[in-house]
């Protein structure tokens, strides 16, 4: 899928071509199946083996990326910001997830001024969302270290980038961050950015949507109590 969409560069900005838009949305199917059976009776008591088999059904189904998440987080002031990122792991006994990001981001700073966030996945194949919230920490240095080296050349490449989300003043500047980012890692393969960090979120409460195409969707939350869970069927 190259180049631009056609009217890129405005054109498109007049209220009959947002009703035109809203009839093309309403027009694309949603939640068309066949979707897969969910049995909320037959789940586990506790979140992380139903994620664990949820993930695995979708990477074994070829959904496609079903390990890019959606990351909300909120600053100290409760201003919020959302953005996608990878999976970089799961501890299914303890239904905690793993992320890395630079500590300096915005979400970084976000997470470090209120660890509380919660990771969203929605997988279309299957019409399955999955909602996590919990509290967030960081893994010490040497996992940090791991996951960054376990990663491409082009990945580690683009870690030494830096400066997530600063303005940029023009590609000449980012190719030439590029350049020097590549001739870091070829020198040195085993430097790891300085603020590149793994964050774990513990679940605090753990939802599973399943979508029916007859829209009698269910929803099963899972919430933390003790050492256990309860488990909780929700209205859809
Ligand atoms: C498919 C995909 C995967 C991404 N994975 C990551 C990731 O693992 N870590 C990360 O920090 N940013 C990742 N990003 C970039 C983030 O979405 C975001 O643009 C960037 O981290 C800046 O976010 P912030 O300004 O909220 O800190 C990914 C983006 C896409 C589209």
């Amino acid at each position: 899928m190259d180049g631009e969409e056609p009217g890129d560069g405005g054109g498109r900005d007049t209220a009959a071509d947002d009703e035109a838009l809203l009839a093309r949305m309403r027009a694309a199917p949603v939640l068309a199946g066949p979707l897969p059976r969910f049995a909320p009776e037959d789940a586990p008591n506790t979140p992380g083996p139903l994620f664990a088999r949820w993930l695995d059904r979708a990477l074994a189904e070829g959904v496609p990326e079903p390990h890019v998440v959606t990351l909300s987080t909120a600053s100290r002031d409760g201003v919020p910001s959302a953005r996608v990122l990878m999976l970089r792991g799961v501890d299914t006994a303890d239904c905690a997830c793993l992320f890395a990001s630079d500590a300096e981001s915005p979400k970084g700073r976000d997470l470090a001024a209120n660890p509380r966030a919660a990771l969203t996945w929605y997988w279309p194949a299957h019409g399955r969302q999955i909602r996590m919230t919990g509290t967030v920490g960081t893994l010490g240095e040497d996992a940090a270290r791991r996951d960054y080296l376990g990663r491409s050349a082009a990945s580690r490449a683009a870690g030494f980038t830096g400066r997530t989300s600063l303005p940029l003043s023009g590609p000449g500047e980012y190719d030439r961050a590029r350049r020097a980012a590549q001739d870091l890692i070829a020198a040195e393969p085993g430097r790891v950015p300085d603020g590149h960090t793994l964050y774990r979120l513990r679940a605090q409460e753990a939802e599973f949507f399943q979508a029916d195409p007859a829209r009698f969707h269910l929803r099963v939350r899972y919430t933390r109590s003790g050492d256990g869970w309860t488990r909780t069927l929700l209205w859809p």
